[in-house]
């Protein structure tokens, strides 16, 4: 099994555990209330022996899972399977024969195993990984109340009503306090200020030139008409979805007026992939102050590697981006060639649509017409929140760039299929063959060149990219170690429980602020211990993918990386571009339901805050 498969086992019986202990409880008391009756006994003991079993498969997955890594089943070992396990093993041996033999049986350990499995629930939900003493300390007190009260109203005491209402209060007000300090404790700003004095981030910009290449994008609203008749309300760059595709010659210094003409909501510009000086990152409330309607704002940065990359609003960007507020961004080699393609991926009205070198986006077959004979470079840009499984039919080809990185030794594909994640661009290479050549995008008719042909999309295996290309030497020795185990779970914000997508168990602005040093090499390991791919983004700086699952890497560049449910990524990220930079899940409402964080250089500050007009995520 998949570590994926394992996790998704656990939880349904992790749940289960719960529901039979429950069960087995409740008739072990109808046995004590109505001795003789022959049929409830049979039932009680039947279900006593399922909550048995079921707990020896819960023991097993979570040991399967601790095998597969301590991030996925850390909290499962030391809190959920004592609390189960130990009353599990009191019923068998003292329950259950007293059952069997058609005595009164003792229901308190039934009860208890019940409680230890919902405690094991909660501790997987609340808590999450990492196990902090203060989680522990609400779960355990939470299972020993409920203990003790069932063991009370079992050997018949006399329960004040008032006292246990009390007591409750004071139990739930404990978990409360508790759970705020384990998954909440930071401010609205962490991240900020970290650096007390030091150079504030609004200063870090790119240079000014009179030869600059100069652009402006003007943000307002707009309607998106497809082909096949469906239609929906935008908000657009200079009127277009996408916005225009910009493209400049590597080397070139590039000039961005933005200027915001929407009836009331705030932009930016973020180059994402783009490691442009931190002032120009664009992430309102962190580099600078949203773009109010009736504003403009610049950014300024050289073009130093070629490759492909997009840029979208970070304003609220959950909502922006879907909207439309995206382009692409182009920078082309010293030396370009003719047939050189933008295809953008993005979903409107409900369909996946294409956009082809920057015209309107379409759901339907896109013809496009390429000579015979020639070089031919397709740069696929995944501008929604989901990964796309995409093909190429008709010709082999090679997976040149990733996330704008040439790949060394790429290797000629044929049949496998690519998994595009949310934000992540490919780069596709080939030579036009005299026949036709068709690009396939699950949940898209395509893109059609050389001619009408059926040519049926490839069904081959999804190419692991971390091990395309020839391994290159990525750095061994590490400064720091980070680790983000990414979850659902809940998680305190704003000083309210809320189901949050968490990094460590806390979810913005509660995630710690790992501060690096301008030289340092960090390892960071990413834990997907969730039910849902994570395309993980740190702003300003390129990662080396140094192993996925265990399996070691070829050092890939990658600026959207998918950690999908039950992997582990491990990468190196070198520090530097010194600022003050936003790291995220690129499925955006992913982003705005917590899993947006910081990564802060010493000595660099800002002077913007995350305020009702700036919202990064
Ligand atoms: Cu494409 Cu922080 O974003
Ligand atoms: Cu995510």
């Amino acid at each position: 099994m998949s570590t994926a498969q394992l996790i998704a086992v656990d939880q349904i019986l992790s749940v289960l555990v719960v529901a039979v202990w429950g069960a087995a409880a409740g008739f072990c008391t109808a046995v004590i209330r109505r001795p003789g009756i022959r049929r409830t006994a049979l039932i009680a003991t039947a279900l006593v022996a399922a909550a048995i079993l079921a707990t020896g498969a819960r023991v097993a997955t979570a040991i399967a899972l601790a095998t597969a890594g301590w991030w996925f089943a850390a909290e499962k070992i030391t809190v959920a399977l004592p609390l189960t396990v130990v009353p599990a093993l009191a019923t068998a041996v003292v329950t259950l024969p007293r059952l069997q033999r058609g005595r009164e049986p003792a229901a308190l350990p039934p009860f208890a195993a019940a409680y230890g499995a919902l405690a094991g629930v909660l501790a997987t939900t609340v808590m999450s990984y990492p196990v902090t003493a203060a989680g522990v300390t609400g779960i355990v007190a939470l299972f020993a109340g409920a203990c003790a009260i069932t063991w009370a109203v079992l050997t018949g005491r006399r329960l004040d009503r008032t006292r246990v209402a009390g007591v409750a209060v004071l139990a739930l007000a404990l978990v409360w306090a508790l759970a705020g300090s384990w998954s909440g404790g930071g401010t609205v700003h962490a991240g900020h200020g970290v650096a007390a004095a030091g150079v504030p981030v609004s200063r870090l910009l790119g240079p000014s030139a009179p030869d600059a290449k100069r652009f402006t994008l003007t943000a307002r609203e707009a309607a998106v008409r497809l082909p096949s008749g469906l239609s929906a309300a935008a908000w657009a760059f200079n009127g277009q979805v996408p916005g225009p595709t910009l493209r400049v010659r590597q080397g070139d210094l590039v000039e961005v007026t933005l200027r915001n003409e929407l009836p009331d909501e705030g932009v930016t510009i973020h180059w994402h992939g783009y490691d442009v000086p931190s002032g120009e990152d664009g992430v309102p409330g962190v580099t600078q102050n949203a773009v109010k309607p009736g504003e403009t704002h610049v950014y300024r940065f050289r073009a130093a590697q070629a490759g492909t990359y997009w840029y979208h609003s970070h304003q609220d960007p959950s909502v922006a981006v879907p909207r439309g507020l995206f382009g692409l961004l182009v920078v082309d080699p010293a030396e370009p060639i003719e047939q050189d393609h933008t295809v953008a991926l993005h979903t409107f009205a409900g369909k996946l649509t294409m956009s082809l070198d920057g015209a309107g986006p379409s759901d339907e077959l896109i013809p496009a017409s390429i000579p015979p004979g020639g070089p031919v470079r397709l740069r696929i840009v995944n501008t929604d929140s989901v990964s796309r499984t995409i093909g190429l039919a008709g010709v082999p080809y090679t997976l040149a760039a990733v996330d704008g990185t040439d790949v060394p030794g790429a290797t000629a594909l044929s049949g496998q299929r690519l998994s595009l994640a949310a934000g992540g661009r490919y780069d596709l290479a080939f030579t036009m063959p005299s026949g036709p050549v068709r690009l396939h995008v699950d949940g898209h008719p395509g893109l059609l060149a050389g001619g009408p042909a059926p040519l049926p999309p490839p069904a081959g295996p999804i190419l692991d990219i971390t091990r395309y290309g020839t391994a290159t030497a990525a750095p061994t020795r590490f400064d720091k170690n980070v680790t983000w185990v990414l979850d659902q779970d809940v998680a305190f914000s704003g000083g309210l429980p809320k189901l949050a997508q968490t990094v460590n168990g806390k979810a913005w602005p509660n995630i710690p602020t790992p501060t690096v040093r301008r030289g340092e090499t960090i390892e960071i390991t990413v834990v997907n211990r969730g039910r849902e791919d994570h395309p993980m983004h740190p702003h300003g700086h390129h990662v080396r993918i140094l192993s996925r699952n265990g399996h070691p890497a070829n050092g890939l560049w990658m600026d959207t990386f998918d950690v999908a449910p039950g992997e582990v990524w491990v990468v190196a990220l070198k520090a530097d571009n010194p600022g003050m930079w936003m790291s995220h899940c690129h499925d955006l409402a992913h982003a705005a339901r917590g899993m947006e964080f910081h990564l802060a250089y010493e000595g660099i500050t800002t002077p913007f805050d995350v305020t009702e007009a700036n919202h990064p995520a």
